[in-house]
C-alpha cells in the first residue's frame, strides 16, 4: 500500500474508517446473453485477466483487503478465480514456469474474499442489504463489478478522504450526454467549498428526458454510511420493480445526520457491461500493452484505415 494512502487511513476511533468493500456480482448479464447464460459476465476476460480481477486490485491498491461479493446462481467462477487451483500451480511448477506461475497465484492472494448470495437478483439496494451483518456499524466502499476505472485517475482514494471529511455517504459521480442519463442514477448537486465535491440533493434512477435534474451520472463506487441499510429496509420496489440503491440514497440526501455528497470524476472509465464498452477496454488495453501494443496497434491502423473500408 502506498505510504500516503496508509497515512490517510490511520484516524481516529471516533471517526471509524472504511476497512470492508462490497461487490454485488449476484446480477443476470441480460445485455451479454447468451454468453453469460453459463458464465458470469464479471469473468469475461479483458485479453487475459477478467474484469472482476481489476476490481479487486483497484480496491486491494487502497488498502482494501476485506472484500464480500453478493453473487448468485451462475456466479461459482467467480469463486474459483480467486481460489488456488492446485492443479494448474503444480503443472507451471514442474514446467518451472515461474512467470505464469505467479500470475495465477496472484488473485489468490491479493486480498481475502467473503462470498453471501443473493437468492434472487431483486437490485442492488437488496444485495446490499444481503452484506449488512458482513459490514456491521461502519461505513464501507461498494464497488460495482462491471465498472473500471483506470489506475492512473485514482477515485476510491479521493471518497474515502472525502467520507472522512463531511461523514455521511459519498457517490462518484460523471458527466455525460443529456441524451445517455436514462441509463444511469442521476443526481441533483449543489457545490461544496472544494472544486472536486458536490453536495447531493435528491437522486433519480435511470430518469425519463423530462425528470433528469441534471447530466451528473452516478457510477459504480460509493462509500456509504451504515444507516442505508435501515432506509433500504423501508424503500419499496423502484425503477424496474427492485429495490434501487439510488433510491436509499435519494431519501439519505435530505439528511442532515448523515448527508450525501458526490466526488465529481472527469477521468478515464470502463462499462464494460455494455457491449461496446467492453470491446473498447480490450481495444485500448491492447492498444496500451507492452507486449501486445506495437503490433496491435500498427494492424488496427491498417484495418481501420484499409481492410475496414473495403470489405464494407
Ligand atoms: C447501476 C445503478 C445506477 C448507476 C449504474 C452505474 O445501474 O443502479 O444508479 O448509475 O449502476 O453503472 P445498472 O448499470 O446496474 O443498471
Amino acid at each position: 500500500m502506498p505510504s500516503e494512502v496508509r497515512r490517510e487511513r490511520e484516524g481516529s476511533p471516533l471517526n471509524p474508517h472504511v476497512t470492508k468493500v462490497v461487490i454485488p456480482v449476484g446480477g443476470l448479464g441480460t445485455r451479454f446473453l447468451p454468453a453469460t447464460k453459463a458464465i458470469p459476465k464479471e469473468i469475461f476476460p479483458l485479453i487475459d485477466k477478467p474484469v472482476i480481477q481489476y476490481v479487486v486490485e483497484e480496491a486491494a491498491s487502497v488498502g482494501l483487503t476485506d472484500i464480500l461479493m453478493v453473487t448468485g446462481r451462475n456466479k461459482r467462477p467467480l469463486e474459483d478465480h480467486f481460489d488456488h487451483n492446485i492443479e494448474i500451480e503444480e503443472a507451471l511448477a514442474r514446467k518451472g514456469d515461474a512467470a505464469h506461475l505467479d500470475q495465477v497465484c496472484e488473485s489468490s492472494d491479493l486480498v481475502t474474499l467473503h462470498y453471501v448470495r443473493q437468492g434472487a437478483p431483486k437490485g442492488l439496494g437488496h444485495a446490499l442489504l444481503c452484506a449488512e451483518s458482513h459490514v456491521g456499524n461502519e461505513p464501507f466502499a461498494v464497488l460495482l463489478g462491471d465498472d473500471l476505472i483506470d489506475p492512473r485517475d485514482p477515485l476510491l482514494a479521493r471518497m474515502i478522504a472525502v467520507q472522512e471529511r463531511f461523514g455521511g455517504s459519498v457517490v462518484a459521480l460523471m458527466e455525460v450526454d443529456p441524451r445517455d442519463i436514462h441509463l444511469y442514477g442521476c443526481a441533483a448537486v449543489a457545490p461544496t467549498d472544494e472544486a472536486d465535491v458536490v453536495r447531493v440533493t435528491g437522486l433519480v434512477e435511470k430518469p425519463g428526458p423530462d425528470e433528469a435534474p441534471s447530466t451528473c451520472a452516478v457510477i459504480g463506487r460509493f462509500v456509504l454510511h451504515p444507516g442505508i441499510f435501515d432506509v433500504i429496509r423501508g424503500t419499496g420496489p423502484g425503477h424496474g420493480g427492485e429495490i434501487q440503491l439510488t433510491d436509499a440514497l435519494d431519501d439519505l440526501s435530505r439528511s442532515r445526520a448523515a448527508p450525501v455528497h458526490g466526488v465529481l470524476f472527469s477521468g478515464r472509465r470502463y462499462d464494460t457491461g455494455d457491449r461496446a464498452d467492453y470491446v473498447r477496454t480490450i481495444v485500448r488495453l491492447a492498444c496500451e500493452r507492452d507486449d501486445l501494443g506495437p503490433d496491435f496497434r500498427a494492424w488496427l491502423a491498417a484495418f481501420v484505415s484499409h481492410d475496414f473500408q473495403e470489405t464494407r
